[in-house]
């Protein structure tokens, strides 16, 4: 159908949600715009989410930058609004029809912001969702199956954040040029029936051992990666560890996992470390954390490992039949090292996901 005036809504309301995700084989290090030094693998998260409503309006006047009101839990946010623009201007190009409407965002976190849980990945994977279904209303004739549907919204949001493509698809997700066959840097695919039942259910105890906001961005971390005297050694091992994560997920190997997945995450933070200038976003209590679960780990034979984010909160990551004898030892013994006592329950999700939608 021909695209008019008269047979498109004026104005419409959707609302999607989105999780975050973690990292299993990390992202660090880009060249512009987000695209990745090297492939990463994350698992999908469920209860760590964002939750986002986008209204729009149709105007008479079409400028050359998006117009856009952004509210954070119904305030608010002018330190949101410059990465905002600079996402919009981003994705002009591929969306050019926003020019033509006012747009109205309003977003909510289950969990804190800034607090090392990627909040920017369900943040950003969130706004591209609704921005994508608001271009099949308004445009009908785009994209609408909805595989294209997850691979176009991936895109945008990594224009956004990076690992916020991956935060799609349910269970796993893998970005970047890699050996899996149909992967790009350009979005994130599902890994699908790629993962064998073991990892199904697969549980993430988020513990926040410090909510204040990181002392050094991403985006920052990420350049400087580019004078690191070990990066060309650590994106070829991100490709290697990426071929053997597959095999281990194929073959459902938790004991390779488990190695696995704790190297890339100390292999993350050695990073920044050398970097100059090095930082430290480990935070004591991370330490111990780390050296009671392996003490754990080694009792029980359980077989439950840890990753990190750019953050001083560890990920406890294992399967699902372990939850009780995981989360009475969180209880019993991490809880003291959790700011305030606090911990989020989390587990493998389903990905981004639709709320509503309506028209005018
Ligand atoms: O998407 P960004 O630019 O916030 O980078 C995230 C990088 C890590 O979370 C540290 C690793 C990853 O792959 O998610």
């Amino acid at each position: 159908m021909k695209q008019t005036k008269e047979n498109t809504p004026d104005s419409g309301i959707v609302q999607w949600e989105s999780p975050s995700n973690i990292a299993l084989v990390k992202y660090w290090g880009k060249s512009d715009i987000q695209i990745p030094k090297n492939p990463s693998i994350s698992f999908t998260l469920q209860e760590a989410k964002t939750i986002t409503r986008l209204e729009w309006k149709r105007k008479n006047t079409s400028r050359s930058q998006v117009e856009f009101d952004f509210l954070f839990h119904g305030n608010e946010k002018p330190e949101f609004i410059p990465k905002l623009e600079v996402f919009f201007s981003r994705i002009i190009e591929q969306m050019p029809f926003l020019k033509n409407y006012h747009l109205r965002i309003s977003s909510e976190n289950t969990f804190p912001h800034s607090s090392g849980i990627a909040s920017s990945a369900s943040a950003m994977s969130a706004l591209a969702a609704t921005l994508v279904d608001m271009e099949m209303i308004v445009n009908p004739s785009s994209k609408t199956d909805q595989e294209d549907f997850r691979i176009y919204a991936s895109e945008i949001s990594r224009l956004g954040s990076g690992s916020a493509c991956r935060s799609f698809y349910p269970e796993a997700a893998i970005w970047g040029q890699s050996s899996f066959s149909g992967t790009s840097d350009r979005y994130a695919i599902g890994l699908g029936d790629h993962l064998h039942p073991e990892f199904h259910g697969y549980r993430d105890a988020i513990l926040l051992i410090e909510q204040s906001p990181k002392a050094v961005t991403s985006t920052a971390g990420h350049h400087l990666m580019e004078e690191n005297p070990y990066a060309s050694v650590r994106f070829s091992q991100a490709q290697e560890n990426i071929d053997r994560l597959l095999v281990i997920l194929k073959k459902g190997d938790l004991e390779e996992f488990v190695k696995l997945v704790e190297a890339e995450a100390m292999t993350l933070h050695a990073l920044m470390m050398t970097s100059d200038p090095g930082y430290i976003l480990l935070h004591p209590r991370t330490l111990e954390v780390i050296q009671h679960l392996h003490a754990f780990r080694k009792d029980t034979r359980i077989p439950v490992c840890f990753t990190l984010d750019a953050g001083p909160n560890v990920h406890l990551l294992y399967p699902e039949k372990y939850t009780i004898e995981v989360e009475d030892f969180i209880k019993n013994e991490l809880i003291q090292f959790c700011q305030d006592r606090q911990w989020i329950s989390d587990r493998m999700g389903e990905g981004t996901k639709k709320l509503s939608s309506s028209t005018k």
